[in-house]
């Protein structure tokens, strides 16, 4: 089995239509989602339309997901871990939404999330233990590693393609694109696909991750998508314009 590995797509539409047709490209079996699949962005429910049209075998909740059920509710939980301009885009996501796209967001389940015939391999947004937590540096990824009974956790929320590992001599890579790695079961790792919506490894292209199952290796895949679309989107709906601007320096 091939899985496709998506997050933090952000309601870019452009640029999830690219990563899916490069996908396809590489024959993978199934397709997983780590998250964040609103907020930023301006084409939130086409962008959720082409998610549900690929029948993804799993689709965990992000942080901005959970703040669109939050808003729904009056649930203030999290609200105050965003930015001032990340409230805007959530605010006017929250007004824009269809009915169906708001019950889809609903019923997203948190991490950790794992699927049958994967063995110790479990999905989350944030951190292993919570969906608004950073996994930015080796420290961080020790505090999850060090006693994991897992051997890899999928994560996303910071934006950026990494490979923590519990490897001594490598126990962090930033993926070269394309580049096929090898994981062993004597090390355990916690994997970052990097963002299909909103790099911010400063390299604008879309991000994503080949996780093969059978061969036990993971590969980065970088693609080109119409930035410009995007950008004018995010423009004509008067999201903030920071949001539109990131998208082509990609942070
Ligand atoms: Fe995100």
């Amino acid at each position: 089995m091939r899985h496709c590995i998506l997050a933090d797509i952000h309601a870019n539409f452009e640029a999830l239509k690219a990563v899916l047709f490069d996908a396809q490209s590489e024959s993978v079996d199934s397709y997983i989602c780590l998250g964040d699949l609103v907020g930023y962005g301006g084409t939130p429910d086409k962008t959720i339309d082409l998610l549900q049209r690929i029948e993804p075998s799993l689709v965990v909740c992000g942080n901005h997901d959970r703040t669109m059920v939050d808003l729904q509710y009056r649930n203030p939980r999290g609200w105050h871990l965003h930015q001032q301009l990340e409230k805007f885009s959530l605010l006017w996501t929250h007004n824009q939404i269809s009915l169906e796209t708001r019950r889809y967001l609903q019923h997203l389940p948190e991490g950790p999330q794992q699927l049958v015939g994967l063995d110790a391999v479990q999905f989350v947004h944030g951190s292993p233990k919570r969906i608004d937590d950073y996994v930015l540096n080796q420290a961080d990824a020790k505090r999850y590693l060090r006693n994991s009974l897992q051997w890899i956790f999928f994560f996303a929320h910071t934006h950026i393609a990494a490979i923590h590992s519990t490897d001594r001599k490598m126990p962090l890579i930033y993926p070269e694109p394309d580049f096929t790695y090898p994981l062993t079961r004597k090390n355990r790792y916690l994997i970052n696909p990097g963002a299909v919506g909103q790099p911010r490894d400063l390299d604008p292209r879309a991000s994503y991750a080949i996780f093969d199952q059978q061969e036990s290796t993971v590969r980065i895949k970088r693609v080109d998508y119409n930035i410009k679309a995007a950008q004018d989107r995010i423009r004509a709906v008067e999201l903030p314009k920071w949001h539109a601007d990131r998208l082509a320096v990609g942070r």
